[in-house]
C-alpha cells in the first residue's frame, strides 16, 4: 500500500500549490486522467494476488473519491477568487474622461418639475401623470374646441394614423394638421397641451379638485432658438366652491415668488383660450430689471409667463362638474420657457440635445 502514500502525499503537495484553474486541471490530469498516477494503478489490478485484490481496489476507490472531492473543492475556490480579481480590476468609470464629464446633474426639466411638484403639494394639489397619446377629444372638443374651431390651428398636432379605432398596432405614422385624418372624437394624436388631461381627471376625482399634471407636449413646429416639436408644460387646476381669480392670482404669486426666491409681481392681462372664461396671461415684473424695460424683457418691463384663467363653464359640464356649486382655475405653465428663464439657458434645443456639458445645472 506504501505506493498509494506515497501518491496521496504527492498530490496534496501539488494541489496545495496549484493557485489558477489551469495548474488545478494539470494536477487533476496528473492523479486522474486516463493514464493518470490512479487509473495506472487502478488498470495493475488484474495483476495483484487474488486475496489482496479486493483491498486493494477498496483503498484504490477510496483514495480515486477523496482525490477527487479536493480538487472540487479547490476548484470552486479558485473559482471564487478568480471572479473577485476580475470584479476587483474592472474599472466602475473611465479615469481618463474629464472631471466635467464624469458627472452631470438631473434634466433642468426634471429640476424644475421636481421643485413645482413640492410647491403645489404644500398648497394641497395632487401630482398626476397622464399619458402622451390622447384622443382628439381629449385634446380639444372636450376643451370647448370643437372640429372647425379656428383655436385648432394655433396647435399644428401631430395625429397618429389609422387609429380612429382607438386601437395602435404599434407602428405610429404621423401627420400634421394639413393633412390630417378625418376628425372624430376617437382620433388618436400627440398632445399639444397638458390641459388635454382636464377632462379625464374631472371625471376620475369630480370636485372639489386640486391637481397639477405635468407632462411632454408635441406640435409641428420648425425648431430654432426659441421653439420646439417637443417641450413641457405643467397644468393645474382648482376647483372648488366659491373658487375666484384672486386665488389664482394668490397661488400663482406665491408659487413663482418661490420658484425665483423673490417676492415676484405679477399682471393679469386678458388672453383667449377657449376652455377658460375669462382668460389671461399671466405677466411677472421682468426680474433682471425690476421693471425699468430691458432687452430681456424687451423693453415692456413685463415677463410673459403663464396662460390661466377661469374654467369655462362647458368644460366643467364635459368633466361631470357642477356648474351650480362649483367653478375654478386653470393654467398653463410653460415649463421648459420657465427652467430657461431660471437656469439661463439661452437656446431651447439644449433641453433634448443631449449635451451633458449644457444640461448641468450647478457644480
Ligand atoms: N393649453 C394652453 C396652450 O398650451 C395654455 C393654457 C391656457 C392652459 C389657459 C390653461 C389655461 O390651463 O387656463 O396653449
Amino acid at each position: 500500500m506504501n505506493n498509494l502514500i506515497d501518491i496521496k502525499n504527492e498530490f496534496d503537495l501539488k494541489i496545495q500549490v496549484a493557485a489558477t484553474s489551469e495548474e488545478l486541471d494539470s494536477v487533476r490530469i496528473e492523479f486522474l486522467g486516463k493514464k493518470g498516477k490512479v487509473q495506472e494503478l487502478l488498470n495493475g489490478l488484474g495483476a495483484v494476488p487474488k486475496e489482496e485484490r479486493k483491498d486493494r481496489g477498496q483503498a484504490l476507490n477510496e483514495l480515486k473519491n477523496a482525490i477527487q472531492t479536493e480538487i472540487e473543492q479547490k476548484g470552486v475556490r479558485i473559482k471564487v477568487a478568480e471572479l473577485q480579481e476580475k470584479v476587483a480590476k474592472t474599472p466602475v468609470y473611465d479615469a481618463s474622461l474629464p472631471y466635467e464629464a464624469k458627472c452631470g446633474s438631473l434634466h433642468p426639466i426634471t429640476l424644475i418639475t421636481n421643485e413645482l411638484e413640492d410647491i403645489f403639494a404644500s398648497f394641497g394639489f395632487s401630482v398626476e401623470d397622464y399619458s402622451e397619446v390622447v384622443s382628439d377629444f381629449e385634446c380639444f372638443t372636450s376643451l370647448n374646441i370643437p372640429e372647425h374651431h379656428p383655436a385648432r390651428d394655433m396647435q399644428d398636432t401631430f395625429y397618429l394614423e389609422d387609429s380612429d379605432s382607438g386601437q395602435c398596432d404599434g407602428e405610429i405614422k404621423l401627420s400634421s394638421t394639413d393633412r390630417r385624418p378625418p376628425i372624430t372624437d376617437h382620433q388618436k394624436l400627440l398632445k399639444t397641451h397638458t390641459s388635454a388631461a382636464q377632462n379625464s381627471l374631472m371625471k376620475k376625482y369630480g370636485a372639489p379638485l386640486r391637481a397639477i399634471f405635468p407632462g411632454r407636449c408635441f406640435r409641428n413646429e420648425a425648431t430654432d432658438a426659441t421653439h420646439e416639436n417637443t417641450f413641457f408644460q405643467m397644468e393645474g387646476m382648482m376647483i372648488d366652491e366659491g373658487v375666484s381669480i384672486s386665488n389664482l392670482i394668490y397661488f400663482m404669486k406665491t408659487m413663482l415668488s418661490k420658484v425665483f426666491e423673490r417676492d415676484v409681481e405679477v399682471r393679469l392681462r386678458p388672453g383667449y383660450f377657449p376652455f377658460v372664461e375669462p382668460g389671461f396671461e399671466l405677466d411677472i415684473k421682468c426680474l433682471i430689471c425690476g421693471g425699468e424695460k430691458c432687452a430681456s424683457c424687451k423693453h415692456s418691463g413685463w415677463l410673459e409667463l403663464c396662460p390661466c384663467g377661469m374654467i369655462h363653464p362647458n368644460v366643467l359640464k364635459q368633466g361631470g362638474i357642477d356648474t351650480e356649486k362649483f367653478s375654478g382655475f386653470a393654467f398653463g405653465l410653460g415649463l421648459t420657457r420657465l427652467a430657461m428663464m431660471k437656469y439661463g439657458v439661452k437656446d431651447i434645443r439644449v433641453f433634448n440635445g443631449g449635451r451633458i456639458e449644457e444640461l448641468k445645472i450647478g457644480k
